[in-house]
This record gives C-alpha cells, structure tokens and sequence, in this order.
C-alpha cells in the first residue's frame, strides 16, 4: 500500500489559503498514483494536547520498565508516530504563524520527535531512526519574506528541516505562499507561483522552486 499523509495546520478551516492549495496538492498526486491511500491529519480542526507531566515522564521511561498508565500516556504520540512512518510522502499544510510554525504545529512535532522511539541520542550526537521520505510543506504568510526594508526572518524553514533530519528525514522542502495579506493582486502573485509548483508536482520528482 502506498500512503500520502496530508497533515493541515490552519485554524480557519475551509477559508484558509494554506488548506486550500494542500488540496490541490493532494488531488494531483491522486490523480498521478491509482493505487495511493490518503491519510488526513487535521491539527486545525482537531489540535493534538501539548504534552503533559506523564507524557514527559513516560517519554523518559524505557520501554521495558513502563507502567500501564505510561503506556496510555503514550498513546496518541504513538498513533502519530506509526501514522507517519507508515506514510511513503508526507504533504504539509500550513500557514506562518510569528516567524514560526504555528504553535499545534510544534505540539505534533512535541509526540513525534521522541527518545527511542523516532531518535536516539548516542555520543555522536542525535540519530534519526525513520527512513527518509519526501515531505513537501506548503507553507502560507501574510507578508513577504527577506529583502529590505519590510521582510521578515523565515524561522520556520530552517526549524522544519533540522527538526525533521533529527528524526531521519532531510528529504524535506518547503515552498512559501508569500503577501497574502497585501491585498488581491500580491495574492495573485502568489497564486501564478503556487500553480508552477502545482504543475511540477509528481510523485517522484523533487518540485522545483522550493527552498
Ligand atoms: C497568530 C498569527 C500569526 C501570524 N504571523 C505571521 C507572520 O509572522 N508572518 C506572516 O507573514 N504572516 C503571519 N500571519 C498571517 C498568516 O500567515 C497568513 O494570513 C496566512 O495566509 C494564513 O494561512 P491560512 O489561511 O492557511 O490560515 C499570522 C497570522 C496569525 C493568525
């Protein structure tokens, strides 16, 4: 079975951007691949918990000495975590939130980068222990970045890509939607780039355009 995993971030359902152009991603690559089975994580419309005391504490626990309730306290990180190992291309939907990856973003990311589980830490170091795979983030702002005088710094890009590696996956790009908010014609701008990287997206074939 092949899977795609299409995780959406955006808070504001069937208005936002970010969620929109996923979907278009997501009918393309159906349309490419007969046999793919979908998978929809939706973090906007259902946000995983921050973790808590217990999953810190179990997180911490090794496996072979964990108590039933820290077994359960593990639950949902280790849904997420076989959800996305079992995923052969991950789709990432999502919009900047404060330079950053908004905050139910990171709390996934919170019960999925775990000791013994998807990382180890040995003296080298931090070893990712997932198989690499494409990840393409779709990643919507409401100002432009870099450039003078009014670009911003782009934290998020960087942090996807290190946070991901730390697991084992470095096949990861990321194409900003920028000046979403600047009004319709800036959004139109956008769009001619989104639907380039729409038209180069295959399966196979890393998209072209993305940072
Ligand atoms: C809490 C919050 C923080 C935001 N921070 C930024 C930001 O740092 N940079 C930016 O360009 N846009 C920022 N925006 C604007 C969104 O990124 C932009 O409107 C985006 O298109 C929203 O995507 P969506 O329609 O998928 O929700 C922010 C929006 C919100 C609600």
């Amino acid at each position: 079975m092949t899977m795609l995993l299409h995780i959406t971030v955006s808070p504001r359902g069937e208005l936002s951007h970010s969620r929109r152009a996923g979907q278009a991603a997501v009918l393309r690559l159906l349309a490419q691949h007969s046999a793919l089975t979908l998978i929809e994580r939706d973090l906007g419309r259902n946000p995983v918990a921050h973790p808590d005391a217990r999953f810190v504490e179990a997180s911490l626990m090794p496996p072979d000495q964990r108590s039933d309730a820290q077994c359960a306290a593990l639950a949902l990180s280790d849904e997420l975590i076989d959800e996305l190992d079992a995923a052969d291309f991950v789709l990432l939907s999502t919009p900047m939130h404060n330079f950053m990856v908004p905050s139910v973003l990171k709390a996934w990311l919170d019960h999925v980068v775990r000791p013994r589980r998807t990382f180890r830490i040995t003296p080298m170091g931090k070893i990712g222990l997932l198989r690499n795979r494409p990840v393409r983030v779709l990643m919507t702002c409401g100002g432009a970045m870099g450039g003078e005088p009014t670009g911003q710094v782009d934290f998020a890009t960087p942090y996807l890509r290190y946070v991901f590696a730390t697991i084992g996956i470095t096949d990861l790009q990321v194409l900003p939607l920028e000046n979403f908010n600047r009004g319709p014609v800036a959004q139109a701008v956008a769009q001619v780039r989104f639907d380039a990287w729409l038209e180069a997206l295959t399966w196979n074939r890393p998209c072209c355009e993305m940072r």
